[in-house]
């Protein structure tokens, strides 16, 4: 099966976050430059003492508050262990997706006071961004120092990596094509989880002529409904269409693109109607609390439902390939790497290299909902869920997440974003497909 991941290298100088920030010259001075000699991607790391003095290290993410927060507290407990002289600073910004702190986060790094180390999706939101504007060291040295390539999967690598040099580390893979569902809704009313989206359909009119909310959805931050769209997409045209929106080889005006967004305005008839008013969590609650019947969400719900509101795989809520993508996975993955110019150079090493290891990795993923990037983790301390997920990452076709950062630069993300918010409220296909096409036209080289 072909496994691929089209991270296309050409970087876009100053990507939406960078010109969000006011970029549009040389990148500004760092206010205390921790290491102005960076060490070259196959160097050691230089020792000394770090430039503030303390010992500290401070990881910016967005992963605060419901479903989000568990994996990292245990991640920095195992940190605060192994190095209990290092103080962590939990700099996280609310808001999914990172809808808050990526503007936080392009005002710090333009600022010239960049966290230690921050949240980054693997792919083009690392590599158009801070890579291409030369603001993060190469981590090969790491790499070679941890035999961390032997135990990272080779193409995600390559989605953190340029010319030759890695500058983050993954510490998970998420799935975002899944659907949730609530196991009980469907077996008191006798229907069968949907796969298709002829079944959706059948399934949703007899849902709500029960009364129930067929389809949970959260967009009160818009990249909710993306979320949606792209497995839509995804289930209408298959992965290697999908594949090809974002190398050129397959049109944005595609009749593909066209049913996807046909099909997407049909599914909007199903959603709860306070959609607006929701975020992914509330929309995940109403599956969780049986008042909606599904939901398509990346894997945190998993975590979100097991970890913080306690519920059982199989039991009380299941979970399928999103419609159609059935031997597709939708890959996501959170990295860190090193901010050049940092305070504390050393102590974040050292929390990389937690981070990136098995150890590291079996702590944060169980709690978290996501599956160890690294190929040797401790199976036995994974639920069905997550077992099915890594069987489905070593064998399915691979597809980048365009909500999520992967699949292509911050500026088109950002223009898709809007595309989709539009057409939520207005339906208008003609419009959204002509606003894609320009969308992909000035953003996707
Ligand atoms: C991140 C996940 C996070 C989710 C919701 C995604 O972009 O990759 O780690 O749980 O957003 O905030």
């Amino acid at each position: 099966m072909k496994r691929t991941v089209k991270v296309s290298l050409v970087a876009t100088l100053c990507a939406a976050l960078l010109l969000a920030a006011g970029c549009g010259g040389a990148p500004s001075q760092p206010a205390n430059q921790g290491g102005s000699n960076q060490p070259s991607g196959s160097q050691s790391p230089v020792s000394g003492s770090e430039a503030g003095g303390e010992k500290q290290v401070e990881i910016f993410s967005w992963w605060t508050g419901a479903g989000e927060a568990a994996g990292l507290e245990g991640l920095i407990k195992l940190f605060t262990e192994k190095h209990p002289d290092i103080e962590v600073i939990n700099a996280a910004v609310a808001g999914g997706a990172g809808t808050n702190a990526k503007a936080v986060l392009a005002s710090r790094m333009s600022g010239g006071n960049p966290p230690d180390t921050f949240q980054v999706h693997a792919g083009h939101e690392l590599l158009d961004t801070w890579v291409a504007a030369d603001k993060m060291e190469p981590l090969n040295f790491l790499y070679e120092s941890e035999g961390w390539y032997d135990v990272f999967p080779k193409q995600l690598v390559e989605m953190m990596s340029k010319d030759g040099n890695v500058y983050s580390v993954a510490v998970n893979i998420h799935r975002g094509n899944v659907m949730f569902y609530n196991k009980k809704v469907f077996d008191e009313n006798n229907l069968t989880p949907p796969t298709t989206f002829d079944e959706f359909f059948t399934v949703a009119e007899a849902l709500k002529a029960k009364g129930i909310t067929p389809l949970a959805l959260g967009d009160k931050e818009p990249w909710t409904a993306l979320h949606l769209f792209e497995s839509v997409l995804l289930g209408v045209i298959g992965p290697e269409k999908y594949n090809g929106l974002f190398d050129g080889s397959v049109s944005w005006d595609d009749p593909g693109v066209r049913e996807a967004l046909e099909t997407f305005k049909r599914m909007l008839q199903y959603v709860n109607d306070d959609h607006a008013a929701r975020n992914w969590q509330d929309a995940s609650q109403l599956v969780a609390q049986g008042k909606a019947a599904m939901n398509v969400m990346g894997d945190w719900a998993k975590g979100y439902f097991t970890t913080d509101l306690n519920l059982k795989g199989n039991v009380d809520f299941g979970w399928a390939p999103s419609w159609n993508t059935e031997g597709t996975f939708m890959v996501i993955s959170d990295t860190f790497g090193l901010p050049k110019g940092i305070q504390h150079r050393e102590a974040t090493i050292e929390f990389l290299k937690v981070l990136g290891s098995r150890e590291g990795q079996d702590v944060f993923n169980p709690l978290k909902g996501s599956i160890p990037a690294r190929t040797d983790a401790d199976v036995s301390k994974y639920d069905d869920y997550s077992k099915e997920a890594m069987q489905d990452w070593s064998t399915n076709e691979l597809t980048p997440s365009i909500a999520h950062g992967s699949a292509a630069s911050p500026g088109f993300s950002e223009k898709i974003t809007q595309v989709i918010t539009v057409f939520v409220t207005t339906g208008n296909v003609d419009q959204a497909v002509a606003d894609l096409v320009a969308a992909a036209g000035a953003e996707l080289k």
